[in-house]
């Protein structure tokens, strides 16, 4: 079994470990365009060390914002703001990779630390948000959204398509789709969020449409030699969670029929009422059933936050990459702490060459 510091490779990529820094919202862009934050923040992501650093949920429209301050990929201008972010997490040796999203429902919110809840009706700064059907989420997010028509569907689908265009014109190496944590497309997924009566709601096959056709529409223009990956809620913890799963895993085997390289193993978040038993690799066990029932490498985050946790779940096969969120923001060199913590003593597996020449030459650090 490979450890936590062997490289992975899919498709034409090759990840230096089976470190990821997950995709974290940074709440900094001025009408969806990354700036001077986002490029140290990244940067400094793929310098600490991680194989792929993936930028937050990204847009694909304005109404697919969850803040006013998120990034997007629905102009050019956009990408091409990106474009230098990505020459410099490659240039520290990270292969560069963004997450496209749409927050359907949970759109037009403020920023965490301003209240991480809707922006008031009236309120100039806030927009009409989409969701499949015109229910709210509910707790902070009680804004009722537009319940989307079969022409909003189709556009939201291109939508996707565009922004994966721009994705591929700034060089970015490895796609996230947001299929997870209550956003637009997890919504579709959840009964929580989707009482259509079309062949978009009902039956699990009807929920999982409107992804799976995204997903499709994504392969086409996303280069064959790219990962196309997922990150997708399999559970939601309200108690329906077998039957969940098993509509979960299910619909991973369809992903995987339409192109599908990479499951990356989430929540659902559809439900405010969520019961989460959170503890250290809580989700671990589902990303390992997933990734075993549905015949694809994966990965999985939440509170994987030490070097042997992360490089167990790799050599007992669990995932084949761990995706770190909070500890990254605490520690961006978290990557280099844990091969020095495991005893990897090349340190060009985590860190470029100019560093890694003179730690290992003198063995200093
Ligand atoms: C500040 C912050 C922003 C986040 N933004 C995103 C995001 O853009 N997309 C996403 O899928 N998850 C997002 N998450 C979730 C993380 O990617 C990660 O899955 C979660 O924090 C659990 O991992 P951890 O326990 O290592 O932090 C965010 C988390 C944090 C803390």
């Amino acid at each position: 079994m490979p450890t936590l510091f062997d490289p992975f490779t899919l498709k034409g990529v090759t990840l230096r470990n089976r470190i990821a820094a997950s995709p974290m919202c940074q709440y900094m862009a001025v009408e969806g365009i990354p700036n001077d934050w986002h490029h140290v923040h990244l940067a400094s992501l793929a310098r600490g060390g991680a194989g792929l650093v993936i930028a937050e949920a990204t847009a694909v429209s304005p109404e697919g914002r969850i803040t006013p301050g998120c990034t997007g990929l629905w102009s050019d201008g956009q990408a091409e703001a990106f474009a230098p972010i990505v020459r410099s997490i490659e240039a520290a040796g990270a292969v560069p990779g963004i997450q496209l999203g749409h927050a359907g429902r949970k759109a037009s919110a403020n920023r965490p630390w301003e209240g991480d809840d809707h922006i008031p009706q009236g309120d100039p700064r806030g927009w009409e948000t989409l969701s499949p059907s015109a229910i709210a989420f509910g707790g902070g997010l009680p804004k009722t959204p537009r319940a989307m028509t079969q022409e909003d569907i189709v556009r939201v689908r291109e939508d996707f398509v565009a922004a994966a265009k721009r994705a591929r014109e700034a060089d970015f190496r490895w796609l996230v789709l947001h299929f997870a944590h209550g956003y637009l497309a997890q919504s579709f997924f959840s009964v929580h969020a989707n009482q259509r009566d079309d062949t978009y709601g009902g039956s699990a096959e009807n929920r999982g449409r409107f992804l799976v056709e995204t997903l499709a529409a994504v392969r086409e223009v996303w280069p064959e030699d790219r990962p196309l990956t997922a990150r997708f809620g399999v559970i939601e913890f309200d108690g329906r969670d077998e039957e969940t799963l098993a509509e979960s895993i299910e619909l991973v085997r369809r992903f995987k029929a339409h192109g599908l390289d990479f499951i990356d193993v989430s929540m659902g978040f559809s439900t405010p009422t969520a019961n989460i038993p959170w503890a250290p690799g809580f989700i671990a066990p589902f990303a390992e059933r997933v990734r075993r029932e549905a015949g694809l490498p994966g990965s999985t985050s939440w509170n994987i936050t030490n070097a042997s946790q992360a490089d167990h779940l790799i050599r007992e096969g669990k995932v084949d990459v761990v995706m770190i969120g909070k500890a990254l923001l605490a520690d961006p060199h978290w990557p280099y702490a844990a091969a020095r913590t495991l005893g990897v003593n090349r340190a060009s597996w985590v860190l470029p060459a100019p560093y890694a020449h003179w730690l290992e030459r003198y063995r200093t650090a």
